[in-house]
């Protein structure tokens, strides 16, 4: 038998593998069994409905996507009339992932999920590149004291895990972690897309109807791994790692590298049973390596 038991802040997960927020909605219940999943993470919401970006919103790319939804959703109170109800029949821990302009939207996010029973984490979505927040050019997760203070304001407010989610769009994502670990983020989740832009020669105009949209899947994967071990080897937080995990092997990669938990994005859309095959895969090379605790594996990396 083995272990694969996790915990991220206060939350214990039964396993590490998670779905990525935006990646996986309560549709995929009719295809597989969600309550396998270590944990549920919705869609970001945001205070008031955005209608989001314009179309085309998503274009494949060499092993991988851009996508330029634009956090298209129907704000807070949409969200706990009517998303929140089924989502409190799973019985695995629901993390809800908020985005805002300014602390205070955070922070009104941050109160409203909170009292609004079994959401268990928030995760802090800093790095969304498909939307403009406010009147900031630049991303929070691309600045220390933006990270600093929005996370401060949202640990000020909640005593639920907080897990904030940072940017590849960065020269260094040392500083940015640690900023969030020091305004008191229970753990860090890493990668969101890079930016990145795709052309249709014979229009001579961009793909997407945004322009730049953010860049995901396998192709993205060398730039997270070497990421989420800056992030593990920086911090004392649990890190989880994303960014092109499209099957167990590419798990346990993050988990070399310092992840405590993974979560699968781009992968769902291939396969919508990836993360259970996931789960499995990472069983069954635990045994074979005669690895009974996964914890034993996070940072194990032989450099
Ligand atoms: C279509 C699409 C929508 C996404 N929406 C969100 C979102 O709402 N919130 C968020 O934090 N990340 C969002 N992401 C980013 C993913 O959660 C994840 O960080 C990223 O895709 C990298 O993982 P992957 O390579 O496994 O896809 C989205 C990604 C895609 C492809």
């Amino acid at each position: 038998m083995v272990n694969l038991g996790t915990k991220i802040g206060k939350l214990q997960l039964k396993n590490p593998v998670m779905a990525a927020s935006g990646t996986f909605g309560p549709e995929y219940g009719e295809l597989i069994d969600v309550n396998k999943l270590g944990a549920y993470i919705a869609k970001t919401i945001t205070l008031n409905a955005r209608i989001g970006n314009p179309p085309p919103r998503v274009c494949d790319t060499p092993s991988g996507m851009l996508n330029s939804i634009g956090l298209e959703n129907g704000g807070l109170d949409d969200f706990i009339k009517n998303k929140l109800p089924p989502l409190k029949r799973l019985k695995i821990p629901l993390i809800a992932s908020i985005a805002g302009d300014d602390a205070g939207e955070f922070k009104e996010l941050t109160r409203g999920l909170s009292k609004s029973g079994k959401i268990e984490a928030l995760e802090i979505n800093l790095s969304c590149p498909n939307v403009k927040h406010g009147k900031r050019d630049f991303l929070i997760a691309q600045d220390e004291e933006a990270t600093y203070e929005t996370i401060e304001a949202v640990r000020r407010s909640t005593t639920l895990t907080i897990i904030a989610k940072l940017s590849p769009n960065v020269t260094d994502i040392k500083k940015v972690a640690r900023a969030a670990e020091r305004a008191g983020a229970d753990a860090l989740s890493l990668i969101n897309t890079l930016v990145g832009m795709a052309i249709d020669i014979d229009t001579k105009r961009p793909v997407l109807g945004n322009i730049t949209g953010g860049l995901s899947g396998p192709a993205i994967k060398p730039i997270a791994l070497r990421m989420v071990r800056e992030a593990y080897k920086s911090t004392r937080i649990p890190i989880v790692g994303i960014g092109g995990v499209m099957d167990y092997k590419d798990a346990v990669e993050f988990i070399l590298c310092g992840a405590s938990a993974i979560q699968v994005g781009t992968a769902n859309f291939i396969n919508p049973a990836a993360s259970i095959e996931i789960i499995d895969g990472i069983k069954d090379y635990m045994a074979k390596n005669n690895i009974r605790e996964i914890k034993k594996l996070t940072g194990a990396l032989k450099t």
